[in-house]
């Protein structure tokens, strides 16, 4: 059986003060999954970004910690206001030299082939349109460039991905617009990126979000 996206009508944006609750309660609801795994598997990912590095959707900014110093310049791009605020905060409790910017993933305000290492985390689970975003990070990224990737996708298990889509709808409204039963490897690979990916299980987190995929894509 072929899996499938669920196709449906285009969800209405996450409304403001929702994002505001999330941005606050982010940390606390994740926290479980990084003590168990997650935090290992960002430093795992990120000893190997280098040069300049734009991350997108950094969040509250849980990769901080893990940059290793061959990056030589950090662009954090986050388009929701809350988590941006909360991200320089822990720019500055870190002592952390990065440029925050105000962007979504569809739209990054940088010139072509300019960027070694594009950072995505949990992130194109949560673009409205991951193909347009997987575009954006071929634009920028130079020729001898990477994707550095964390996300959850869409289970191999036919009962598991039958949970996701079941779930979708509410855990899109809870969590921001995101979308547990996206098959993003897949998508990466349609864009034209060559993918060498490990499969995990994100535990300490609901099962709909467990299949976890990390690894490396380039053009
Ligand atoms: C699940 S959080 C992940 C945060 C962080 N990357 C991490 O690893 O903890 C998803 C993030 O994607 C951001 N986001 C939502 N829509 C986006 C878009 N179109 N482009 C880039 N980031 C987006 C959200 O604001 C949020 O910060």
């Amino acid at each position: 059986m072929t899996d499938t996206v669920s196709s449906e009508v285009q969800p209405s944006p996450p409304s403001r003060a929702w994002l505001r609750i999330m941005a606050r309660v982010y940390d606390p609801f994740v926290w479980l999954g990084e003590t168990v795994g997650m935090r290992n598997r960002r430093h795992e990912l990120l000893a190997d970004a280098r040069g300049r590095v734009v991350e997108l959707g950094a969040g509250t900014g849980l990769n901080m910690a893990h940059y290793p110093d061959a990056v030589t310049e950090l662009v954090l791009t986050e388009p929701d206001e809350a988590m941006r605020r909360r991200l320089a905060r822990r720019l500055r409790r870190q002592g952390r030299a990065a440029q925050i910017v105000d962007a979504p993933g569809e739209r990054l305000p940088l010139p072509d082939a300019s960027v070694d290492t594009v950072v995505s985390t949990l992130v194109l689970c949560t673009v409205e349109d991951p193909e347009r975003t997987l575009g954006e990070i071929a634009r920028v990224l130079r020729p001898d460039g990477q994707l550095l990737f964390v996300e959850h996708v869409r289970a191999s298990s036919r009962f598991l991905a039958a949970c996701q889509d079941y779930f979708l709808r509410p855990w899109r409204n809870f969590a921001g617009g995101c979308e547990c039963n996206r098959a993003t490897v897949e998508l990466m690979r349609a864009c034209g990126f060559t993918v060498a990916a490990e499969h995990f299980v994100w535990r300490g987190m609901p099962a709909i979000v467990h299949p976890l995929v990390a690894g490396r894509a380039t053009r």
